[in-house]
């Protein structure tokens, strides 16, 4: 009957200390460029994405995800691994400031591949082991950068190994991996490709991202990249995939987290904007059914909202 007695028999709760901010960097200065299809967020320069670091280590977000969005793109992705790129200037201006403020990267080719496809063409199609080597030099660049966690998320088979074999080479032994694991091939990534300017120009991810009709296949995709050495396993995306949460929960001892991707967030924002629903309590209900669901952490474009709501 009381608020008090609710709380104290409550199994699951949010706690801005679980949640990361994923944010999109780009080239320039004092640049902030709204994302039509995602409300509250921006594609920021370096001095921007300094300023909202303050603001969500002010209420207790622990870290961010970054994703870079390079000034030139090309075919080889040759932005991904650049020592001087935006991601690798984004990570060094940020633990230089803020030491103990977690830094993890998106590791993946297609924000900087000129066709948007996750890694290396050939005759068409996304080549498994020519991407290999690519994704193995930009791991090894974010933790040079400083990168705190390296994240793959190109789904391609044997990265996390390769990955490993790098960061070790480098001197990178305690830089863990965080693999996106099981991650589908979704239509909920529609709003984050127009963020991160990386809609592939033809075709699109199945060859390499799950079907959406499968869930023990999620259980084997995450056990390969167990045994190929990830530290950390991640669900993506989350509310659709509840189910795959709390079966990889179950199954691995492994840290795992979940990703409340863009399009879970736009129809949030677009159903709140018309009065649809009451936004703060559908978007605490939606992250804490992902913590339910046995998810520890919650990558989500609300983090700070959440992390403001849950201080008042
Ligand atoms: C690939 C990547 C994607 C997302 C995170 N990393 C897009 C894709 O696979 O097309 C989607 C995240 C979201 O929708 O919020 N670099």
């Amino acid at each position: 009957m009381t608020p008090a007695l609710r709380d104290f028999v409550r199994e699951h709760r949010l706690h801005p200390g679980d949640m990361i901010a994923p944010l999109f960097v780009v080239e320039g200065e004092e640049v902030r460029n709204p994302i039509g299809s995602m409300p509250g967020q921006a594609q920021l320069s370096v001095d921007n994405l300094l300023r909202e670091v303050s603001d969500l280590r002010a209420v207790g977000v622990p870290g961010v995800l970054l994703f870079g969005i390079p000034a030139v793109k090309d075919a080889e992705a040759t932005g991904a691994w650049d020592e001087s790129g935006i991601v690798q200037r984004a990570v060094t201006a940020i633990k230089e400031r803020y030491p103990d403020f977690l830094v993890v990267t998106d590791v993946c080719a297609c924000e900087y591949t000129d066709h948007g496809h996750c890694g290396i063409l050939v005759d068409g199609e996304v080549d498994n082991d020519a991407t290999l080597p690519l994704l193995a030099k930009t791991a090894a660049s974010h933790a040079r950068a400083g990168a705190d966690i390296v994240a793959p998320s190109d789904m391609m088979d044997g990265r996390v190994r390769m990955i490993r074999e790098a960061l070790d080479g480098d001197g990178f032994t305690s830089t863990p991996i965080l693999s996106y694991a099981a991650k589908y091939a979704s239509a909920f990534y529609g709003p984050f490709r127009e963020a991160a300017e990386s809609t592939p120009a033809f075709g699109d991810r199945r060859s390499h991202q799950m079907d959406p009709g499968n869930i023990r296949e999620a259980l084997r995709e995450i056990e390969i990249d167990v045994l190929e050495g990830a530290d950390m396993i991640m669900v993506k995306p989350a509310l659709p995939y509840l189910d795959v949460i709390r079966a990889a929960s179950e199954r691995f001892e492994l840290p795992l987290s979940a990703y409340n991707v863009s399009g879970e967030y736009a129809m949030v924002k677009a159903a709140a904007e018309r009065g649809w629903i009451d936004e703060q309590r559908v978007t605490m209900e939606a992250l804490l059914s992902m913590k339910r669901a046995g998810a520890e952490r919650i990558f989500t474009y609300h983090a700070k909202e959440v992390a403001t709501w849950l201080q008042s």
